[in-house]
C-alpha cells in the first residue's frame, strides 16, 4: 500500500472491505424474519416438489455467520483492510526473506564445501548434482528447458556445442557475468549485402557452410560478401568465434531457427541477416551469489555426461 501517493485509496479499498463484511451480516439479518414453518407456498414444480414457508437451516446460518467471524479475525491479524498492516505484522517480503535466510543457514555450510572444490568434481558429485538440478529448476528452466536441452533463441547445453566456450571456466563466466550477443542487422544497409536479394543469396551460402541443402549459384555470389563482412566475426571458415558469441555456421545447429528443415533454417538466416540478433544471457551474480553459480556451472558443465550425443 505504501506504493499509493496519498491515503485516499487505501481507505477507499479499507472501507470497501469493511462494508462488505458489515454487507455480509445485515443480509443474512434480514433473512431472520418469522415464517409459518410447514405451510406450503405457491410454488409447485413437476408436479410433487413443494416449496415451504421454512426457515433457513440453522447449520446454513451459523456456517455463514462464522465465515464473517473468520473474516473479522483475519482482517485483525492480516494486511487486507486499506494499509492496516494487521496485528501479525506479516508481509509476502517478510516472509520470503525469512525463508531465504532459513534456507541460507541450512544450506550455507554445503555450498561452501562445494566452493572450494572444482567444478569439473561438482559436476561429477551426486549431492552436489541434486542441489545443481534445483537451483537450475527455479532460476535456469524458463528459458533453457527443464532438460537444458533448450529453444528457438535459448541455446542447448547439453549438445556439447558451446558459443560462449565450454570449458567449465568460461561456463562458470558465462552464468556470473552473462552475455550479451551483438549481430548487426543488414537491413537498412543496402549496399553491405545487397538488398533482399542479397540477404537470400547469403543464406544460400550460410547453408553452404554446414553441407545443408542450398543453391550453389545463388551462394557462390554471396561468397565475396562473406569474407568481407562476415568473417571478421565468423571467422572466413565460418566457424564462429567464442570470444564474441558469434555462432559457428558450420554445425547445423541453429540457435533462431523454428524447426531443423531447410525452409525454417532459411527463414531463420535471412530474419538474422535483416533484423540482427541480440541474444541475452542475464549475468546471475548478483541474484545467485559466487557460490550457487559455481554448484550451477557443476551442474551445466556435467551435463553433456549425462548420456546424451554430442
Ligand atoms: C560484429 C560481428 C558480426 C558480424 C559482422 C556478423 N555476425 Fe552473424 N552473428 C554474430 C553474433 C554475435 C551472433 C550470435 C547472435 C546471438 O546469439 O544472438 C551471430 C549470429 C548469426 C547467425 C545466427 C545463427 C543461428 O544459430 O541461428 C547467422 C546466420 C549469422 N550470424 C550470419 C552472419 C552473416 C551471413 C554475416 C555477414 C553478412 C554476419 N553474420 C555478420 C556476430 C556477427
Ligand atoms: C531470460 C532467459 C535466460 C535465463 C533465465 C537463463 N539464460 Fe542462459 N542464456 C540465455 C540466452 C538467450 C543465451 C544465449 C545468448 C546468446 O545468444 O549468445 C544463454 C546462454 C547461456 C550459456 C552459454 C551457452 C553457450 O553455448 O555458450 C550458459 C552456460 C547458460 N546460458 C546458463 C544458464 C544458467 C545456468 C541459467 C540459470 C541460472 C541461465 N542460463 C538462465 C537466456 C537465459
Amino acid at each position: 500500500m505504501s506504493d499509493f501517493v496519498s491515503d485516499f485509496w487505501a481507505w477507499y479499498v479499507g472501507l470497501i472491505v469493511i462494508a462488505s463484511v458489515i454487507g455480509c451480516l445485515l443480509l443474512m439479518k434480514s433473512q431472520d424474519v418469522p415464517t409459518d414453518e410447514g405451510k406450503e407456498l405457491d410454488h409447485r414444480w413437476d408436479e410433487t416438489l413443494v416449496e415451504l414457508d421454512n426457515p433457513l437451516p440453522k447449520w446454513w446460518k451459523g456456517l455463514f455467520y462464522a465465515t464473517v467471524v473468520f473474516a473479522a479475525g483475519y482482517f485483525l491479524l492480516y494486511p487486507g483492510v486499506g494499509s492496516y498492516a494487521g496485528l501479525l505484522k506479516w508481509t509476502s517480503v517478510g516472509q520470503h526473506t525469512a525463508e531465504l535466510k532459513q534456507a541460507d543457514e541450512r544450506f550455507g555450510p554445503v555450498l561452501a564445501k562445494y566452493a572450494g572444490m572444482r567444478i569439473e568434481e561438482v559436476a561429477v558429485n551426486p549431492e552436489a548434482r541434486e542441489m545443481g538440478k534445483h537451483l537450475w529448476l527455479t532460476y535456469c528452466t524458463q528459458c533453457h528447458g527443464p532438460d537444458a536441452g533448450g529453444n528457438t533463441g535459448f541455446p542447448n547445453l547439453r549438445d556439447g556445442d558451446w558459443i560462449w566456450g565450454g570449458s567449465a571456466e568460461k561456463i562458470k563466466e558465462t552464468i556470473l557475468g552473462g552475455r550479451q550477443a551483438m549481430m548487426p542487422a543488414y537491413g537498412g544497409q543496402e549496399a553491405v549485402i545487397g538488398g533482399p536479394k542479397g540477404a537470400i543469396e547469403m543464406s544460400h551460402y550460410v547453408m553452404s557452410l554446414s553441407g545443408m541443402k542450398h543453391d550453389p549459384a545463388l551462394a557462390a555470389k554471396a561468397a565475396p560478401k562473406f569474407i568481407q563482412v562476415c568473417s571478421a566475426c565468423h571467422g572466413a571458415e565460418g566457424k564462429g568465434n567464442q570470444a564474441l558469441g558469434s555462432a559457428n555456421l558450420t554445425d547445423r545447429y541453429w540457435l533462431y531457427a523454428k524447426g531443423a528443415d531447410a525452409k525454417s533454417v532459411q527463414e531463420s538466416i535471412v530474419e538474422t541477416l535483416v533484423k540482427g540478433r541480440g541474444g541475452k544471457m542475464p549475468a546471475q551474480a548478483d541474484q545467485l551469489g559466487e557460490a550457487k553459480v559455481h554448484l550451477l556451472a557443476g551442474y551445466v558443465y556435467g551435463l553433456r555426461s549425462e548420456g546424451q550425443p554430442h
